[in-house]
């Protein structure tokens, strides 16, 4: 039987570094960083710079048990204009990643856009762009035909519902709008985006799978009435089944449909030749990452309006009001993390039980799953994580009873393989099985007490 993999997982963008060099071009990361818009003014410029160190941190997991790697690829390393030419320095990177992973038998699962999209693809509209999908699939041929089967697993965009929300809802991330109907044409076209890499992806015949890494778990109510159960209906929609039934059924569920339609959203841009590529081009597998739950009541009042903490300092919920469908709710008796999120372990084991009754038995990767906190080290750099360990081990518990009680989940992988660049958060709200001291030059890696208990977690549970 194949073996339950177990291992950690970051993003091109958050450790890589490295931002200019090789031939690299600059993606609306590297654009927003460098402008005004970037209040806090940090970067991701030098991050960790697994760029250099990748033998270190891919030695580093293997010596901790880990049997697979999920990691993005720069597509502006490997495109960086819009002439399409490849730089073939990136494709060696990489290359050389892959191999460093191959000498440790650690499975590469790997990200083709994980929120940075070229600045030539950013200037023209990016996710609104009329093109991206083709502009992604030409990409997406680009590096299946390079990497072939050496990457077994591999997936077309991270987080599309987060990405959209942070970017046209919330704006805290490029282009930083606020503007419902281009929430709307984002999701569509991260939707097209998904089907059109995946009829690439099939053209080839390589012996590997597709899937696509989805950001929230499910919605839940704390009044179980008919009119509460509307507003976890229309979240569900919003947050879930506006991705996840197209690239996993293959269509956008027809109630949800009319709903959108009934509120008004410019849906233009929907036409029937699209549909069809949906219909034809569905994921292999589905990446589910764990962090918290929604918890909604019926919409009230106000416009719609998405909101986050991005202090860390003290416990501002994040939260959502959608107009006509549902907006938060909070449980004042869970655990809140510094963030303002619920740290409620069972979120995991309930999503994966409605996913199966959605979605029958599909494969599911846990493709991320962390723990963010300002961490304290001692006077060698050792962090005792007591609450990322102990976050861990309840998020395993969930998901392993959920896997007993006949879910198809496949893998687990730690959010982050280090500490690194966390987007808005920059770079003291920190994930990692490792901590880097980014106050030496020589970036060093020590491993946390999680790292070590990950390890022994890993040996007693090889399944
Ligand atoms: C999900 C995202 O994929 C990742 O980039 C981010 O840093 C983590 N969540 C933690 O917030």
């Amino acid at each position: 039987m194949e073996k339950f993999l177990w291992g950690s997982a970051t993003a091109a963008y958050q450790c890589e570094g490295a931002w200019n060099v090789d031939g690299k071009g600059n993606s609306i990361w590297d654009d927003f960083c460098h402008s005004e818009a970037n209040v806090k003014g940090i970067t991701g410029d030098v991050s960790c710079d697994f760029y250099h160190h990748y033998k270190e941190d891919i030695r580093m997991m293997a010596e901790c048990g880990q049997t697979t790697y999920r990691f993005s690829i720069s597509w502006s390393r490997i495109l960086p204009k819009e002439d399409h030419v490849v730089n073939e320095a990136g494709f060696k990177f990489y290359d050389d990643v892959l191999a460093e992973c191959k000498k440790y038998n650690i499975v590469p699962n790997v990200t083709l856009v994980h929120y940075d999209l070229p600045d030539y693809i950013g200037n023209k509209g990016g996710w609104l762009y009329d093109k991206v999908a083709d502009e992604f699939a030409y990409y997406a041929s680009v590096v299946f035909k390079h990497f072939g089967d050496r990457i077994p697993l591999y997936v077309t965009i991270n987080e599309p519902t987060h990405n959209a929300s942070c970017a046209y809802l919330t704006g805290n991330y490029p282009p930083n709008e606020k503007n419902v109907n281009h929430y709307a044409k984002c999701i569509y076209n991260m939707v097209m985006c998904n089907a059109k890499a995946i009829r690439e992806f099939r053209k080839l015949d390589l012996n590997a799978k597709i899937g696509l890494v989805h950001a929230s778990c499910s919605a839940d109510i704390l009044v179980d009435s008919e009119e509460y159960r509307v507003a976890q209906r229309n979240c569900e929609w919003f947050i879930n089944g506006c991705v996840l039934d197209p690239a996993i059924k293959g269509e956008f569920d027809k109630d949800f449909v009319l709903k959108v339609k009934e509120s008004n959203i410019d849906l233009s841009f929907v036409n029937e030749d699209d549909l069809a590529i949906i219909k034809e081009n569905t994921i292999d597998f589905l990446g589910q990452n764990a962090y918290c739950r929604n918890v909604v009541k019926p919409y009230t009042t106000g416009e719609t309006k998405v909101t986050v903490n991005n202090s860390g300092k003290g416990p501002a919920r994040e939260g959502k009001i959608i107009k006509g469908w549902f907006e938060s709710d909070f449980n004042d008796s869970m655990k809140l993390n510094k963030w303002g999120r619920e740290i409620y372990p069972k979120c995991i084991y309930n999503c994966l039980i409605r996913r199966k009754k959605a979605y029958g038995d599909i494969p599911i990767y846990i493709t991320e799953c962390g723990h963010g906190a300002y961490d304290v080290a001692d006077e060698n750099g050792y962090v005792e994580d007591d609450d990322r360990i102990a976050f861990l081990n309840d998020f395993i518990y969930w998901i392993l009873k959920a896997k007993e009680e006949g879910c198809n989940v496949k893998g687990f992988y730690v959010w982050s393989t280090m500490d690194l660049y966390s987007w808005i958060n920059g770079y003291e709200k920190r994930y990692g099985l490792v901590r880097v001291d980014y106050n030496d030059p020589e970036l060093p890696r020590i491993p946390k007490k999680s790292y070590y208990w990950y390890k022994e977690f890993i040996k007693e549970h090889s399944l």
